[in-house]
């Protein structure tokens, strides 16, 4: 077993600052899934939805308060299209304002009657409808008050437009309900505890499921949008993430020569493909996925952003890995941090300002997961925790000896503490950072993650294995050491000097 020894230096170039006084980097999502979503055949959505969800749960409450102090919490997805908000409705589980007869809200028809029942998957107008009443956005808000998150939420768009064709619709949005909405936000004193909104998830351009709202419809449906946000919370209190969905240069270049009274592109990615694909396991895997697929589409949208977005920010809105809720065994196994962190560091490098992780809880991607009713930590949370504890917001260039197996970014913090984040690809070999900016003798703090199996649960921080079912602190749990360090195979390390 080779030692592949490695020279490294943190360049003084700064490829990006990191906006930490507005928002966190990292971010997760929640989801309106139901219990009945399955995807072939795999139901892994049970309680996980933010309807079923018990935000009381406890592992739940302290994992979320680890992930950061104000740190994003989205909430979105599919489904946020066919949600109907009834703030006076006091229940706590689906209301009944979309029922067909309201004095029945038991007819199955009245959420999501297609999910879960065959009717066609991905569908924007198939799942039917579904109304999150005032009852349960409460505990939606208490859950992110008590854990120190700040909101984006996602608004349905399909209010006022009529489906006349395949994939045709007419009519503008109408922001009656969304108008409701803020001011019921407003006059619980809860202002503070969003970030902004979103409006439909993967419905503008091309590259969208059954909805292809043009760049005119966006044009007017986000200055109605800024208009109701400003009346209601004063003008630019909230933010606006717009596009929330795959990433479209030409209808994005459109829409902003339009209209530009809002903050943030917000895209969504699922590079790995989809859950069931075979593909999944070798990209995660491959070194090159990210320095060819993923670089090449960062350098797209870094185009864009230099040529017509230059005070927009960029996010990474929504991505889990694999599309169709990820794949189980993979996207919420140790392997999982080979994509994931791995992404984290290059689109911090390529100015990105958030990046939203589908999800906290929920499918085969989530930070956490829910299984035969107990909560468990699933790997990539450590990952997060730390990534979002330890790595600071000028974003440095980093030079190494090693070659493309050796995955390593750079972050500095206001103190001039440097973490690196090193995610060695090799199968087999270890490697061994000799020197830092030309020094042997370095003493550093490192954080070394390994795992048993590539595919297991379990995670062990420098050789402590850590908890499935409860939480512990891990960004005290460093070793202190002088050069050199050794990076296990497949495994990572973040690594603090200054
Ligand atoms: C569920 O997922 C597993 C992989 O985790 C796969 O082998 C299986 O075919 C899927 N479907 C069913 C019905 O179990
Ligand atoms: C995921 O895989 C594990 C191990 O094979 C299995 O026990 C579990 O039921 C699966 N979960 C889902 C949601 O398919
Ligand atoms: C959040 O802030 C509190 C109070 O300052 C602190 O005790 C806690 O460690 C912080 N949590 C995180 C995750 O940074
Ligand atoms: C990655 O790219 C390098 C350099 O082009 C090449 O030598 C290596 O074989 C590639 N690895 C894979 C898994 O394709
Ligand atoms: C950080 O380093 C720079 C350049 O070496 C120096 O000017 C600055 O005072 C340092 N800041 C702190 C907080 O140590
Ligand atoms: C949650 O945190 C509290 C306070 O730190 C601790 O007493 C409790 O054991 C934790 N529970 C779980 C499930 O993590």
């Amino acid at each position: 077993m080779a030692l592949l020894p490695v020279f490294l230096n943190v360049t003084s170039t700064v490829l990006h600052v990191l906006p930490s006084e507005k928002h966190s980097y990292t971010c997760q999502t929640l989801d309106f899934w139901p219990s009945e979503k399955c995807d072939y055949g795999n139901c892994s959505w049970v309680e996980m939805g933010l309807m079923d969800l018990d935000f009381e749960d406890e592992l739940l409450n302290n994992a979320t308060k680890m992930l950061g102090n104000e740190s994003l919490l989205r909430v979105g997805g599919t489904l946020c299209d066919h949600v109907e908000v009834d703030t006076a409705d006091r229940s706590t589980t689906w209301g009944s304002c979309t029922c067909p007869d309201p004095n029945d809200p038991t007819d199955p028809l009245c959420y999501f009657p297609w999910v879960g029942h065959g009717y066609p998957d991905g569908s924007f107008s198939g799942f039917g409808k579904a109304c999150l009443p005032g009852g349960r956005f409460d505990i939606l808000m208490d859950f992110a008050e008590r854990n120190k998150k700040k909101l984006v939420f996602d608004l349905s768009a399909e209010f006022g437009r009529t489906l006349v064709g395949p994939t045709i619709w007419e009519g503008d949005w109408d922001s009656a309900n969304a108008r409701a909405l803020f001011e019921y936000i407003k006059n619980q004193g809860k202002e503070d505890l969003f970030y902004g909104f979103e409006l439909g998830n993967e419905v503008w351009g091309v590259k969208t499921g059954d909805a292809h709202f043009t760049p005119e419809n966006a044009a007017k449906d986000y200055a109605l949008l800024r208009k109701e946000l400003d009346e209601v919370f004063g003008p630019g209190r909230m933010k606006i993430l717009t596009l929330s969905g795959n990433w479209e240069y030409i209808f994005m270049t459109e829409f902003i020569e339009k209209y530009d009274g809002w903050d943030g592109v917000a895209w969504h990615w699922y590079p790995l493909g989809a859950g069931r694909s075979d593909e999944v396991i070798p990209n995660v895997n491959n070194e090159n996925f990210t320095l060819t697929e993923i670089k090449e589409r960062l350098e797209i949208v870094n185009l864009w952003q230099r040529q017509h977005g230059r005070d927009k920010e960029l996010w990474m809105g929504e991505t889990g890995g694999a599309f169709n809720s990820g794949q189980n065994t993979t996207t919420n196994r140790f392997m999982s941090h080979r994509w994931y962190l791995d992404q984290l560091g290059i689109f911090a490098q390529y100015k990105h300002d958030a990046y939203c992780r589908q999800t906290l809880i929920g499918g085969n991607y989530g930070l956490l997961q829910r299984t035969n009713g107990e909560n468990s930590i699933n790997p990539d949370f450590w990952g997060t925790v730390l990534f979002n504890s330890l790595m600071g917001e000028f974003v440095h260039d980093v030079l190494h000896s090693g070659d493309e197996k050796l995955h390593l970014y750079a972050h500095q913090n206001k103190k001039n503490e440097t973490v690196l984040l090193a995610i060695n690809f090799n199968r087999d070999e270890p490697i061994e950072i000799k020197n830092i900016n030309g020094l042997f003798d370095l003493e550093v703090d490192i954080w070394k993650m390994s795992s048993p199996d590539d595919q297991s649960s379990v995670v062990f921080l420098n050789g402590n294995e850590l908890p499935l079912t409860n939480t512990v602190d891990p960004t005290e749990m460093f070793v202190t050491k002088t050069l050199p360090v050794q990076i296990p195979a497949k495994s990572y390390a973040f690594i603090r000097f200054s």
